[in-house]
């Protein structure tokens, strides 16, 4: 049966999260490699990214995820304009690698179709349905507008993964794709002994190395939330180490893989 997969490569897969704008090119490329296979196997592909060192910094440094704060506005307002920039740069790096691996797509940034931020956002999620076969749409984290005084927030990519994957219709599998680890750990990823968790169920606790001197957004805390509200509606819910490709077509193929599956 074909597949229809919502994928988020993790901003700390796809670019080095302590270095402004360093995005990892040879980790973007193995995976859309592996999403031209997935597609060419007649599966239906919608891809989400984070912003890892192209959002985090500058949005931390400026306070862009509290909105607009009237004694540096004029500062922020510029940031804003900046990281709106970076992120269609990265985006960039990421759909060029999908052409070179013949694969059409179309990018859809938050700060042109989407307002307000957590996962009560509104936009129309129908044009991530109306592309033709085989082109992938693109989306990312972005600075967007949000109502009243604040003006701007950060909508998360996690926030899009939760929204596309429980209202597009017939999603069968929902993949984080991780930088650095298989899963959900049972102990810190940085701790010797730390084991994988095949099967994560919500509601039990999420050990975390999350850092929130980089992080505007949640970390896999958020994460975790958004999968497992994900899982009401998606069946194949899974955190899955994107240094790993190949487990993702193993998972649509043989319907299991090393990773953790999330139930709700
Ligand atoms: C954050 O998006 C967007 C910005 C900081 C502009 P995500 O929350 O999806 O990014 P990652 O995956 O944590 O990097």
């Amino acid at each position: 049966m074909a597949a229809k997969v919502v994928m988020k490569l993790g901003g700390g897969l796809i670019t080095d999260k302590s270095s402004f704008k360093a995005p990892k090119k040879e980790i973007i490329d193995s995976i859309c490699k592996e999403i031209s296979k997935i597609i060419s196997n007649g599966h239906t592909v919608i891809l989400i990214h984070g912003a890892g060192s192209f959002g985090h910094l500058l949005a931390k440094e400026w306070s862009l995820a509290g909105g607009m704060n009237p004694e540096i506005s004029e500062q922020q307002r510029e940031a804003v304009i900046r990281v709106r920039s970076d992120m269609i740069e990265l985006c960039g790096y990421v759909t060029n690698s999908l052409n070179l691996h013949g694969i059409k797509c179309e990018v859809f940034p938050p700060s042109d179709w989407a307002v307000g931020t957590g996962s009560n956002f509104n936009g129309d999620l129908a044009i991530f349905e109306n592309v033709p076969k085989g082109t992938v749409p693109v989306s990312f984290g972005d600075v967007v507008i949000v109502g009243g005084e604040a003006e701007f927030g950060i909508l998360s990519g996690d926030d899009l993964m939760a929204r596309i994957s429980l209202e597009l219709s017939s999603v069968s599998h929902c993949v984080f794709l991780l930088g650095d680890v298989d899963g959900m750990m049972d102990m810190p990823p940085n701790v010797e002994g730390s084991k994988l968790i095949p099967i994560w169920r919500a509601g039990e606790s999420v050990e975390t190395a999350h850092n929130s001197e980089q992080d505007v957004t949640g970390g896999i805390e958020l994460k975790a939330a958004r999968a497992s509200q994900i899982s009401r509606g998606v069946n194949e819910v899974w955190f899955i180490n994107g240094n790993h490709p190949e487990r993702i077509s193993q998972l649509i193929e043989e319907g299991t893989t090393i990773g953790t599956k999330i139930l709700g």
